[in-house]
């Protein structure tokens, strides 16, 4: 059994097949997912998905580069989300200096905003972070997001990043860049990441591990990750399978 802690399974680069794609997770043993709506647009594809499927759950909140969109409202209208059964989390939210597609500012503002929602709410937090481990890190604690913990998604930072992170109850997830060649760092990171920590994803239809890079990626390929990071670990498949589930079931509250 596998648990992807990260899909975007609503995306319009599943609309031709979307069924069979998550028929070939179920197929690969993923027994579990949570599809991350993120704006105006796929917070209410997410929804339905996790109306639908009784094994899809959702996290739901403002993507760092759309932060210069969110209203009021809009935040108002995740906290109404979170009363929902299938929403597991808020997120994803977090900092992009990558796309930089907003200002530094607003997309401060926006992150903080909404840890304090998760905080008032006592929701776990998804965070984002591309090139922007130290912003992360300092509004993290500002914030207080110790309150509430969370999962560092697709985590691309050092290990003394993830150590800061873990101080403040996070999880490390990692995604299909452990499986490239020349990822050395993230191999690293995850060789250190105490069990009880780690989660594994994929991000689909982003972030395609090996053999796949290049192509659409999909849920059915956590368990290429899950491979991976059981070699890392020098652990079973099985072991980590069971391990990254158990980790991810408690993350999010699911019974
Ligand atoms: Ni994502």
């Amino acid at each position: 059994m596998l648990f992807d802690t990260h899909t975007h399974l609503d995306a319009p680069q599943f609309d031709e097949d979307r069924e069979e794609t998550i028929a070939r997770a179920v197929e690969a043993g993923v027994t579990r997912m949570v599809n991350v709506g993120f704006n105006r647009e796929t917070i209410p594809s997410t929804m339905k998905l996790a109306e639908t499927y009784d094994f899809i759950y959702a996290a739901v909140g403002w993507h760092p580069q759309d932060a210069i969109t969110m209203l009021d409202e809009d935040l108002d209208w995740i906290a109404e989300l979170c009363k929902h059964d299938k929403v597991v989390a808020i997120g994803e939210i977090g900092l992009d200096y990558y796309w930089d597609t907003s200002p530094k500012e607003v997309q401060h503002q926006v992150f903080r905003r909404q840890i304090g929602l998760a905080r008032e709410l006592g929701m776990p937090i998804v965070i984002h972070d591309r090139d922007a481990h130290e912003d992360i890190v300092k509004i993290l604690r500002e914030e207080k997001a110790s309150e509430v913990g969370g999962i560092m998604h697709s985590f691309s930072g050092s290990w003394e990043t993830a150590k800061l992170c873990m101080n403040m109850g996070f999880h490390i997830s990692f995604g299909g860049p452990i499986t490239f060649k020349n990822a050395k760092q993230p191999k690293e990171v995850l060789k250190q990441v105490p069990l009880d920590r780690l989660l594994i994803e994929t991000d689909s239809p982003y972030l395609t591990p090996h053999p796949f890079r290049g192509k659409r990626n999909e849920s059915a390929h956590v368990r290429l990750v899950a491979e991976m990071a059981a070699e890392l670990k020098g652990m079973s498949l099985e072991e980590i399978a069971q391990i990254t589930t158990q980790n991810a079931l408690e993350r999010f509250d699911i019974r």
